[in-house]
Parts: C-alpha cells; structure tokens; sequence
C-alpha cells in the first residue's frame, strides 16, 4: 500500500507512466518473453536441429549471453528512464554515438512486428476456421492444404495483419500500466492453464513417448555451426532482448526491483512455456507421422490433428488458437512499445499520435511479409522472401548484433561502479557475489561467445 503511495507520488512528479507493482514487471516482462516463439519458433527449431542436443546448447545460450543481455537492458532502461535511443543517449559518454544501438533496436522492432503480426493473424484465421469445425480431422493433408488456403489469399494475409494491428494499438494507447500491463495481468494465466491442459492430452496419447525422448536424449550429430547460432538467436528472440524492447521495459521499473532476480525469474518462466510446448506438441507429432522438422507450420498443420482426436476436441482447439493469440500479444505490445516510446519520450509526441504513426508505419512495412506467400512470393533477396528474410535478418544478426554492442557498452564503458549502484539498487540489497558474477560475464564471456558463434554461423570463420 505504502508502495503504491510512494510509486503515485513519482509519477506525479515524472508524469511518466510505469509498471505498477513488483508481480506486475515480472507479468509483463514474462508477457513479453513468451509468445509465438515458445509456441511456434522453439518446437519446430528444435525438431530440425537435433531435439535435445539443440536444447542444451539453447540453455547455455540463455544463461551465459541471455539473461547478461537481459540484466543489462533492464538496468540501462531503468537508470536513464527513457526509450531505447534516448537512454543510452543520456548514459554515454559525450560524443560516442552508442545510441545507434537503440536506433537499430527501433528497425528490429519493425522488422520482427513486419513478420509476428502476420502469424498472429494467422492465428487470429485459424481461431475462426477451428470454430467453424473445418479443422476437425486426424489427416495432416487436409490441415497442410488449409493452411496453404490461408497463406494463399493476398486480402486475408493483410486484413488479418491490419486486425492485429488495430487491437494492439488500442491497447498501446491505454497507457503503459492501464493498457499493457492491466491486459497481460489478465493474459498470462490463462494461456498456462491450456498449455498444461494441452500437455496433458498429448502426453496420454498412445505411443507419446517417442515424442518425449526426442524432447530429451540429444542427437549432437545435427549440431551444425548453423545450429548453433540458430540456438543462440533463438535465445536472444525468446527473451526479447538485443533490440530495446528490455530498456524500453526497464524503463518503467520501479527503483526497489531487484533487476537481476526478476530477470532470472522471467528466464526461467519463460523456459517452463517453451518445454510446455513442446511436450504439447513432439508427443503428437509422432503419434500421427508428421515429420518434427515440417518448419514454421507445424503449428498450423499438427496441432489441429491433436484436437481433432480428444473429446469436444473443437471446443479445446478454438481457446487454444485464442490463447496462441494471447501469448502473442504480450509480445507484439511490448515491440509496438519500442517506437512509441521514441516518439513519445524523444519527440514529445502525445501517445496517441506515437501508436497512430508507429500502426501506420508497421501496416507499410507489414505488407511485404503479409504479400510474400502470394503476390511477392517469388520476389527474393539471398534467397529468401520477405517473410523468412525478416525472420532471418531478426534472430540471426540484427538481435546478437545488438546484444553485442550492450555487452559492448555495460561491460567496457559503462563501468564497474555504476553497474554496482544499479544492480544493489544503491546499496539497498546486498548482492555482491551477483554483481562480480555479472560483471565478469558481461564483460568477457557473453560478448566472445556471442562474436564467434555469430561469426562461424554465418561461414565468417570455421571452428
Ligand atoms: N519473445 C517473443 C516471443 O518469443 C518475441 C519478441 C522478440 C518480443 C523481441 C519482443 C522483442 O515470441
């Protein structure tokens, strides 16, 4: 109660919004965190790349660049109280511009949104078609083909992503704690509660074993140099860091959270989602034969066939597309915050005018992804369309690029001293041995790992 006094009387004083309470920075950081990634991104990734050999290196990933990474943008967000770009802005030295790291972040906010919001209305289409019975059946075929019916149509692919973009600005534009952080408060428990009621059912299907033991005995014969990076990127996607939207977030802290714990807590919850989903999603796959490394449809193909096969199996398949929906939005608010926050803490833009540019700009630069399975699908750049180049460009460069360079700044500009008073919250918690720990790896481990397995994932050197 105290707390909440005291919290009321700062933002009197900023007049800058903020989360309100310690539950409610750890709901909303952890409704940033999962998303489509645990649900889409972790099982098909990890089913192309080895199973559990892709997990460990996963793992190693978020404890030794991830959470640093995480700790770091917290703390940047939280000192400077500012967007992305004006916060290391105000903390770098003069005349460094170390604010392009934020400007980049800016760009990967666009870049991720372009591609995220349309798999939302992806999503969004499925949640209608799943009501509709049409995806009542045990045949992979027939899901394959209704989901080449949706990608297919150019005006489905861009209403569906205009929807998304409607709805998450109408919740931008509540504010930071009585938009975002009221509606992930109401999120967040719900999608766990069907995720553990999906594992369930597939973890009781006959023959779901096959499925689990490919979650958890490791093939490191698939673990290429590419593997590897793609385990490090999909750490950096999952935990949305690398990109601004942890120093935006950190931003809205309050000065007695304990950054590192609740960074930890976050990692932690959000590894729980993503082992929850797969344990969703492999025991069905191998129950019905449908290959684990189908790619980025195997949400849209397989999980279909498992609802189709319990009891009131329509009913079960509509909330969860409804709470694939939900997970998603924690996410996209929290990219969406990114650029409205620039706007609106750099420029002085009313909120209001910053989510009307920032929907404007993503519907533009959205479209390209919505149009590259139909209209744009044989335009190519290295290869790829515009909805696997965003995807690509996102995870595999501009997130560690970024993560770099924060490590980068922390550890060899920032400083020693101004870490210690940001991470004991000014000598009022006694976390020394925290503090040492994350110096060393902010310092010298996460910014080396990240260089080499950026480099010889993408053939730069061979190790
Ligand atoms: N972490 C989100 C997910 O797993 C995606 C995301 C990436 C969100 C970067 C914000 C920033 O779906």
């Amino acid at each position: 109660m105290k707390n909440e006094q005291n919290h009321k009387s700062t933002l009197q004083k900023s007049a800058r919004d903020g989360f309100t309470s310690g539950l409610g920075v750890i709901l909303v950081t952890l409704g940033s965190a999962v998303g489509l990634g645990n649900i889409w991104k972790f099982p098909y990734m990890v089913g192309a790349n080895g199973g559990a050999a892709f997990i460990i290196v996963y793992l190693i990933s978020t404890l030794l660049v991830g959470l640093p990474v995480m700790i770091s943008e917290h703390m940047l967000g939280r000192n400077a109280k500012s967007d992305a770009i004006t916060s290391l802005q105000k903390l770098a030295p003069k005349k460094q511009p170390w604010w392009l790291i934020g400007a980049a972040g800016v760009l990967a906010a666009f870049v991720i949104m372009a591609f995220y919001s349309e798999v939302i209305g992806w999503v969004l289409a499925y949640i209608i078609k799943a009501a509709s019975g049409s995806l009542l059946t045990t045949d992979p075929g027939i899901t394959a083909a209704s989901f080449g019916a949706v990608v297919g149509s150019p005006w489905l692919s861009l209403i569906v992503q205009w929807l998304v973009i409607l709805y998450v600005s109408i919740i931008i534009m509540a504010g930071v704690s009585k938009g975002i952080e009221a509606a992930v408060k109401k999120l967040m428990p719900a999608l766990l509660v069907m995720l553990i009621i999906v594992c369930i059912r597939s973890l009781t299907l006959p023959g779901a074993s096959e499925g689990v033991s490919f979650l958890f005995k490791p093939d490191f014969s698939k673990l290429t140099n590419a593997a590897i990076l793609t385990a490090m990127g999909l750490a950096f996607f999952k935990l949305s860091i690398g990109m601004g939207t942890m120093i935006t977030y950190g931003s809205y802290f309050r000065d007695d959270q304990d950054i590192p714990i609740s960074a930890s807590k976050v990692m932690l919850g959000d590894l729980g989602v993503s082992l929850l989903a797969g344990l969703a999603i492999f025991p069905a796959v191998f129950v019905y034969g449908v290959q684990p490394d189908a790619g980025p449809s195997l949400l849209f193909i397989t999980i279909p066939t498992v609802f189709a096969s319990m009891p009131a199996g329509n009913i079960f398949m509509v909330i969860f597309f409804v709470l694939s929906a939900v997970a998603a939005t924690g996410a996209i608010l929290s990219l969406f915050e990114v650029p409205v926050a620039f706007l609106s803490d750099h420029y002085g833009m009313s909120r209001k005018k910053a989510t009307l540019s920032t929907a404007i700009a993503l519907a533009l630069v959205g479209s390209t992804a919505a149009l590259s399975g139909n209209v744009l699908a044989d335009v190519r750049i290295f290869g790829l369309n515009f909805f696997d180049l965003f995807d690509y460009m996102s995870q595999n460069i501009l997130l560690p690029v970024g993560g770099l360079f924060i490590c980068i700044f922390v550890g060899w500009v920032w400083g020693f001293g101004k870490i210690e008073g940001e991470l004991s919250n000014k000598g009022m918690l006694n976390n020394p041995g925290i503090i040492r720990a994350f110096f060393f790896l902010v310092r010298w481990v996460s910014p080396i790992l990240i260089l080499v397995i950026l480099l010889s994932g993408l053939g730069v050197i061979n190790i």
